[in-house]
């Protein structure tokens, strides 16, 4: 193919995406709004997008950048002399690492555990499942969304090797007692590991402001690991996050070398091997042009954005805010006059993405807003959008899961949940086309309204098995 007849088709294949940039996509991505900051990236992703952080040795510009972007988030974190850490692909790594770390300094327990608050993000689970880690989870405060401190200390036993908390929570945007948190987990000996992710890049900025901010830094005794995404509110590409070790000691564990091979000797700090620098250097070069100035500033419009916008939906009918968001981002929840996924649906329609969330325990489902610097200037757009979905869904009705289908999942096991008996279910659900292949549903609504009333094991079940259809390739072999 011609170089741009492959272009005409990049651009093609991207049409039902939705938009990176410009501030009206509420979760996955985040934007600056710096146009400048996007080139600068664009350009350093490019370079150095064939580089590769296998060997130090044969590429020393990354391990450069490394260390910086290291020492730069140990500065901001108030990391004490001595603080190590990795750049890693994103959250779910550093978490995943932070997990495998803690497990692998405790040979002594024979069934490690680890203890978190039911708000911690998922990866967590990803992780206990990868390393044969048990996860306690503890009830957080049904009102505030926040950990309970007194609890989490009850849950710590000898066979605990983490104790988690969330600077903040995603579900719910809420800052847990991390002080409490690793205080109880220093009395008892354990690590604890703060899940900055979201916060890291944004909440040491906003402390600045108001010191009243719950703490949650190498500051705080106790914390022995905190990440911090930079492809978050660090508005850098995709792929840079980074996992922070209180000591060299601490981040022992993490590292991995394997010589038992006529191959090179495998030497990793992360659980990639291979590792692009197109990111790392994209992370490098923001980081730089924005500077501490500029992400002072970001962090204080995404503030001022969020609390207009709450002000602005505890001022309207019908719709509220849950939990006590302290930071960037904030979960809608609405009385029972309209379908909260109706307006997720709405809002799309009119070029607004907001990620559906189920319910879960005592939480309703609810609409999680990520704010970014881009999306603030045009809140007073969004909201209009807001009102204009909302009557939508108040005039559409209740979205009810269809009660054929509701039915079979009433009496449906997920453990016994063959191909054939999914394959009936998707149909039922009018997810497939003529010929019977799975298709990406255009309303969510009632996909959302049928999954709500589902236990979570069996939405889990559901969606793996839809997952596992849709991520199948298109191959003439596979058409007979
Ligand atoms: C608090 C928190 N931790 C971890 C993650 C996982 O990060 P990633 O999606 O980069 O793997 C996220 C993602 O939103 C998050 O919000």
């Amino acid at each position: 193919m011609n170089p741009d007849e492959v272009r005409r088709q990049l651009d093609a294949v991207r049409a039902d995406d939705l938009p990176t940039h410009g501030g009206r996509t509420l979760a996955y991505v985040y934007d600056s709004g710096l146009a400048e900051a996007d080139a600068l990236g664009r350009e350093a992703l490019a370079a150095f997008g064939g580089t590769n952080g296998l060997d130090p040795t044969a590429f020393p510009s990354l391990l450069r950048m490394e260390q910086d972007l290291v020492g730069m988030a140990a500065d901001l974190l108030d990391g004490p002399p001595g603080t190590v850490g990795s750049v890693t692909s994103g959250g779910t790594e550093s978490l995943l690492l932070a997990v495998q770390t803690a497990r692998d300094a405790r040979p002594d327990v024979s069934r490690p555990t680890l203890v978190m608050p039911s708000s911690a993000h998922a990866s967590f689970h990803k992780a206990a499942h990868y390393f044969g880690v048990r996860p306690v989870l503890v009830d957080v405060d049904p009102q505030t969304g926040r950990a309970v401190a007194s609890a989490m200390a009850d849950a710590i036993d000898a066979d605990t090797v983490l104790v988690v908390a969330s600077a903040p929570s995603y579900p719910h945007g809420v800052v847990d007692p991390v002080t409490e948190i690793a205080t109880h987990a220093q009395a008892a000996g354990v690590r604890c590991h703060v899940d900055a992710c979201i916060g890291g890049w944004l909440l040491p900025f906003l402390r600045r402001d108001d010191p009243e901010l719950p703490a949650f830094s190498f500051l705080v005794p106790g914390v022995t690991s905190i990440s911090v995404d930079l492809h978050k509110y660090g508005y850098t590409p995709k792929g840079v996050s980074l996992l922070l070790h209180r000591s060299a000691q601490l981040r022992r564990p993490q590292l991995f070398a394997s010589a038992a091979w006529p191959g090179y000797t495998m030497l990793n700090t992360t659980t990639q091997s291979t590792r692009s620098g197109g990111p790392i250097a994209a992370a490098w070069a923001i980081t730089r042009l924005i500077g501490d100035d500029g992400y002072l500033a970001l962090a204080r419009q995404v503030r001022d954005g969020l609390t207009s916008l709450v002000d602005a939906v505890q001022a309207r009918p019908h719709l509220r805010v849950v939990g006590r968001p302290s930071s960037s981002l904030v979960a809608l929840a609405s009385d029972d006059a309209f379908d909260i996924f109706t307006v997720a649906d709405e809002l799309l329609a009119r070029g607004w993405y907001v990620q559906p969330q189920l319910s879960f325990g005592p939480f309703p489902p609810t609409l999680h807003l990520s704010v970014s610097a881009a999306t603030v200037p045009r809140l007073p757009e969004f909201l209009d959008a807001l009102d204009a979905a909302v009557a939508a869904a108040v005039a559409a009705g209740p979205t009810t899961a269809d009660p054929g289908l509701a039915g079979v999942l009433a009496e449906l096991d997920p453990t016994t949940l063959d191909d054939a008996g999914f394959d009936q279910l998707l149909a039922m659900a009018g997810l497939v086309d003529g010929s019977g292949t799975p298709t990406l549903p255009t309303r969510m609504a009632p996909v959302n309204a049928t999954l709500d009333v589902a236990p979570p094991s069996l939405r889990e079940a559901l969606l793996l098995g839809y997952l596992d259809r849709i991520s199948r390739p298109v191959r003439a072999a596979d058409r007979g």
